[in-house]
């Protein structure tokens, strides 16, 4: 995610696109940047770091007034973020700007054919081509700036929101979006454009809703959309009701509940360009040589929190495709317990932030010891992946709230993606299962959306549960570490006692706890493994003969657990290495759900940091 204004009209634009991005920043924050355009001129400015860098910057070194600008704060995806990665991303004369939300997954081909046509490209980021695109195509079309942005756009593959500006077009801004998030606001004699109406809501509630593959023409008098191939389209008009909170968060009460609904799109974008027309992974930002993969003996995944219970799914996915032993460390244990490493033994560090100190030193000390280190991370240029020998980014975009779950099913993703790609590498997966599952992968973020509709009644259970003062959760193979993981949800949001246990560990003690009543959720593998839901269907009886209150997630059309199930679940059919993907997914609606009817603050709980920079 990123932060997209533009502006056309009589007033500053700089300080209406400055005000704007300020409104944006929590869509992202490693860097930021404005242009300005008058008659034949176009300046830009861009900065690393928070926006207060940018307006730093811009106070020192102050851009001509112009009633035409645009700006962006980014969350990186392509290209660390740095000052030259920092949009907006100018072409070969300096006459066209360029900002971009999302992931261009054909920008390696397009670069290619554009440095043999001798454009000097100077970023590492995906956007830079489309200026440069603009750049070649704007001359055919007689400076229209929107023409020559829909050429471009026929020519791109992935998802996008565009804006541009050209000094030919000094009282113009363009803008293109598919799949990615764009609102035009319409003021008199003026007009914005943004990622969200909260960067506009200041001046106008007016607004028209830009549907995908529609490109915008922003005039101070008049808004033009067309599609890709010109033919005007007519959006709708409405007027906005949300105050600038509600806008931030999308309209939902909190940011966590914005983030369980954005975990869609976030599986499929951190897909996306991993997988090469051959159906192949091809992880090269690992840059992880194959040698230096085929003579891994040995990983261990060292996190913390959630990003823990995703190493202890990942270990399952690891051994079944690569053979490979893999151990899961909590980080704040790992150095002390004098681990055994090589330089063949590879540290897979799992973190949102990329700053959880834990995880940090315990990665240090793995690199003391010679071993490789990747990070599978969310934030582009943290210390954690600066410091690792490799990294594979998740793309879930910013995570505000502190509890973590669109992160949590990226960083699932990835461990897939990483234990897929070794098996490919080392040939210890055969070709056919390594394409069923990725074709399983790419329809996640179908199954996660179905299951995101249907958590109605999940809602009413914990508005029943309420006043409930101890839940258990239980889970066998996969599914233990997310009953690990809806316990944790239950305790850092809802305060409320919760504990995850395998269930095949219960009669060894814990099964002491069940009483009248006790709320205790199963998930239940999927069918196709026979003696491992057998299993769990029995462990559902144990409690359940002991007065527990069941609520089970089982796959839809899973007769055998409906007699012991007081609550029943239903999930989309996955293989069982894949179902905490949608099995997370009610778990964290309860607890966001628990904590909202507790009365407490469902983003910001209290105790807690989003990112624990301490040790
Ligand atoms: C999870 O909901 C918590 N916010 C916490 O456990 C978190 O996962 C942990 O602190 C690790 O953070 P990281 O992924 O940024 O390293």
């Amino acid at each position: 995610m990123c932060g997209i204004v533009g502006y056309v009209g009589d007033r500053s634009g700089l300080d209406i696109v400055v005000a704007g991005l300020r409104r944006l920043e929590y869509r992202g924050y490693d860097s930021a940047g404005v242009a300005v355009v008058s008659p034949g001129s176009l300046l830009t400015d861009k900065r690393a770091g928070k926006l207060a860098n940018l307006e730093k910057a811009l106070a020192d070194s102050p851009l001509a007034t112009s009633g035409t600008a645009i700006g962006h704060t980014r969350w990186a995806t392509h290209g660390a973020p740095t000052d030259r990665n920092a949009h907006p991303h100018t072409d070969c004369t300096g006459r066209v700007a360029v900002i971009h939300n999302g992931i261009i997954e054909n920008f390696a081909a397009l670069r290619a054919e554009l440095s043999e046509h001798g454009h000097v490209l100077v970023s590492d980021t995906d956007t830079e081509v489309v200026a440069h695109l603009l750049e070649q195509v704007m001359p055919e079309t007689g400076d229209d700036l929107a023409e020559a942005l829909r050429r471009v756009c026929r020519r791109l593959e992935g998802a996008f929101t565009l804006v541009a500006v050209h000094a030919a077009a000094a009282d113009v801004v363009v803008a293109a979006r598919r799949n990615s998030p764009l609102v035009v606001g319409l003021g008199v004699g003026e007009n914005f454009l943004a990622s969200d109406v909260s960067a506009f809501l200041a001046y106008t509630r007016e607004a028209l809703e830009v549907a995908d593959g529609q490109v915008v023409e922003l005039r101070r008098d008049r808004v033009t959309v067309t599609d890709f191939d010109g033919a005007p389209a007519h959006p709708r008009g409405y007027h906005i009701d949300w105050d600038a909170a509600a806008a931030e968060k999308d309209g939902y009460d909190y940011f966590m509940l914005k983030e369980i609904a954005e975990q869609p799109k976030a599986v499929a974008d951190t897909l996306i360009g991993r997988i090469d027309a051959q159906g192949r992974l091809t992880l090269d930002e690992m840059r992880l040589s194959v040698e230096e993969l085929r003579a891994i003996d040995k990983i261990i995944i060292v996190a913390a929190g959630t990003a823990y219970h995703a190493g202890l799914v990942a270990k399952y996915a690891i051994e079944h495709w690569t053979r490979i032993p893999c151990e899961v460390e909590l980080a704040s244990e790992f150095r002390y317990r004098d681990p055994v490493l090589t330089r063949d033994t590879l540290v897979i560090a799992i973190s949102q932030s990329g700053e959880t100190m834990d995880t940090l030193m315990a990665m240090r000390y793995a690199r003391e010891q010679r071993s490789l280190v990747l990070a599978i991370c969310n934030t582009n240029g943290a210390t954690i992946p600066r410091e690792s020998d490799a990294v594979l980014y998740t793309h879930a975009g910013p995570e505000v709230a502190v509890a973590s779950t669109k992160a949590f099913l990226t960083q699932l993703v990835a461990c897939y993606l990483v234990a897929l790609y070794l098996g490919q590498v080392r040939g210890s997966t055969w070709s056919e299962e390594i394409a069923s599952v990725i074709a399983e992968l790419a329809d996640m973020p179908d199954k996660v959306d179905r299951v995101l509709d249907t958590m109605a009644p999940v809602r009413e259970l914990a508005r029943e549960l309420r006043e409930c003062t101890s839940v258990l959760f239980l889970g066998r193979h996969v599914g233990y570490p997310v009953a690990l993981e809806g316990a944790l949800k239950l305790k850092e949001i809802a305060y409320m006692h919760a504990e995850g246990f395998a269930s095949g560990e219960l009669k060894h003690g814990p099964i002491a706890l069940v009483e009248q009543g006790l709320p205790v959720f199963v998930v239940v593998p999927p069918r196709g493994r026979g003696v491992l839901h057998d299993k769990v269907v029995s462990n559902i009886q144990e409690v359940r003969a002991r007065g527990a209150r069941t609520i089970v997630l089982a796959e839809a059309g899973d007769e055998s657990v409906a007699p012991y199930a007081d609550v029943l679940i239903p999930l989309p059919p996955t293989p069982t290495l894949l179902q905490p993907l949608v099995a997370t997914i009610p778990l964290q609606v309860f607890a966001c759900e628990m904590a909202s009817q507790r009365g407490f603050d469902v983003d910001q709980p209290r105790n807690l940091a989003k990112s624990v920079t301490v040790e």
